[in-house]
């Protein structure tokens, strides 16, 4: 009996600490690397296999073609490798490129132009944007949910009392986003785990530039103990000046599955093409914002081509190219952004390094 009242008090007090330390529905901690994900996103562990359901549901959309997922694909960084500009409803061109989801949790503003502060609250600019997935108002959709055999009870058990609103839908497809972390690879275990080995000499050559000399943890931020690889801020690196961004031809996909070779000039005349693109400007009118955009965070880069707002480098090398001539001059280039002088090992070595995050 005296032998086993410590190992009963310390499942007791283990016990304890589950019950007491970890509140219902705590997330797990955060990989290495990343900061905890914020409270207000987070959700329970029922909220994220709800939103999980939704964001890959078609039927969310007018005319049930088209999910979250069709645009933020799993398997592709949460974006579209095949289409610089998305492809929504009935093959409307978008006039941006589909940003990947991993870490979405931590952005304090959402979309190229950082319109938007609110997780929960940005599903509704796609559900109900006619390019998108058209869907006429909010109370029809939340009336289906409603009343929908499967849906209604799974809202139910995340949202006692509340079920489906405008509300509980957007929290739990947050809730499922604010879990697609990417954290604790090869780089997080070599500068905040003090491993060495775990990234290759070129690699740590590129970590080097990255922070010294090509200058880009000025904007893709790195700091002590975590790495969001951005500054939550936005910059004129002028891509939206680059020429041939609106010329030239691109693979695009019309449907699910149908990818044509597209003039790019024809798809900017059609739609609201990248030439009208003038980014934060939009939101502030501040002639300073004019061609700025949400300096993107980096980790799983090398899953999400193509790159920047209008998706208008294909390969990682292009975008170090772009970089060292000094980005795309325009009356309001970004100061930080200057010809780097890169030799060929060195531009290997970044691309290198942008890979293994
Ligand atoms: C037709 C393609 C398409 C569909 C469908 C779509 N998105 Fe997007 N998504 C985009 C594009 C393009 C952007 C960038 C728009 C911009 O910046 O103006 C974007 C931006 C976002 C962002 C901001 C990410 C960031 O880094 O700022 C989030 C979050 C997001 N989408 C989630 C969703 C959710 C949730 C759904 C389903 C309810 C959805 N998207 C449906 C194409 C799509
Ligand atoms: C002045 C701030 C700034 C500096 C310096 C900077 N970047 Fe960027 N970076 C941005 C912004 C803003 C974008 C988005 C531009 C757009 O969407 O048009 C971006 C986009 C990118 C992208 C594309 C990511 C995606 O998902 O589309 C990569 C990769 C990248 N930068 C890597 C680098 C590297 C490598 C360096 C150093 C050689 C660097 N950046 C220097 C601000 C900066």
């Amino acid at each position: 009996m005296r032998r086993a009242a410590p190992a009963f008090l310390a499942s007791f007090l283990a016990l304890a600490l589950m019950l007491f330390a970890a509140p219902a529905g705590a997330q797990q901690p955060s990989p290495r690397g990343l900061p905890p994900v914020p409270a207000a996103v987070a959700g329970t562990p029922a909220m994220r296999k709800l939103g999980e359901k939704l964001f890959f549901d078609r039927s969310l959309s007018a005319n049930g073609t088209l999910s979250c997922a069709m645009c933020h694909i799993p398997a592709q960084g949460f974006a579209s490798n095949q289409s610089a500009l998305s492809i929504g409803m009935e093959g409307r061109s978008l006039r941006r490129n589909a940003p990947s989801l991993y870490n979405v949790a931590f952005k304090n503003f959402l979309f190229h132009d950082g319109r938007e502060t609110d997780l929960a609250a940005q599903v509704w600019g796609p559900l109900l944007a006619a390019d998108e997935m058209g869907n006429s108002g909010i109370g029809p959709l939340i009336a289906r949910l409603r009343a929908d055999a499967e849906y209604g009870p799974l809202f139910e058990a995340s949202f006692p009392g509340e079920g489906a609103t405008m509300m509980t839908l957007g929290r739990a497809i947050a809730a499922y986003e604010a879990a697609l972390l990417r954290g604790g690879g090869r780089f997080d275990r070599a500068v905040y785990g003090g491993e060495r080995a775990a990234l290759t000499a070129r690699e740590w050559l590129g970590y080097e530039l990255f922070i010294g000399k090509a200058g880009c943890a000025a904007c893709h931020l790195i700091g002590a103990e975590t790495a969001l690889f951005t500054d939550q801020s936005w910059h004129n690196t002028g891509v939206a000046f680059r020429s041939g961004a609106t010329s030239g031809k691109r693979l695009v996909q019309l449907a699910p599955g149908v990818l044509q070779n597209i003039d790019l000039a024809a798809v900017g005349l059609a739609q609201t093409g990248a030439p009208r693109d003038v980014g934060r400007f939009e939101i502030t009118n501040a002639p300073t914002d004019r061609w700025a955009y949400t300096t993107p965070m980096l980790r799983g880069v090398s899953e999400s081509s193509p790159y920047m707002h209008d998706g208008s480098l294909r390969t990682l090398a292009e975008v170090i190219e772009f970089y060292d001539r000094g980005g795309g001059a325009n009356p309001s280039l970004d100061p930080k952004i200057r010809p780097l002088g890169l030799t060929a090992q060195e531009k290997a070595a970044l691309v290198a390094f942008l890979e293994a995050l």
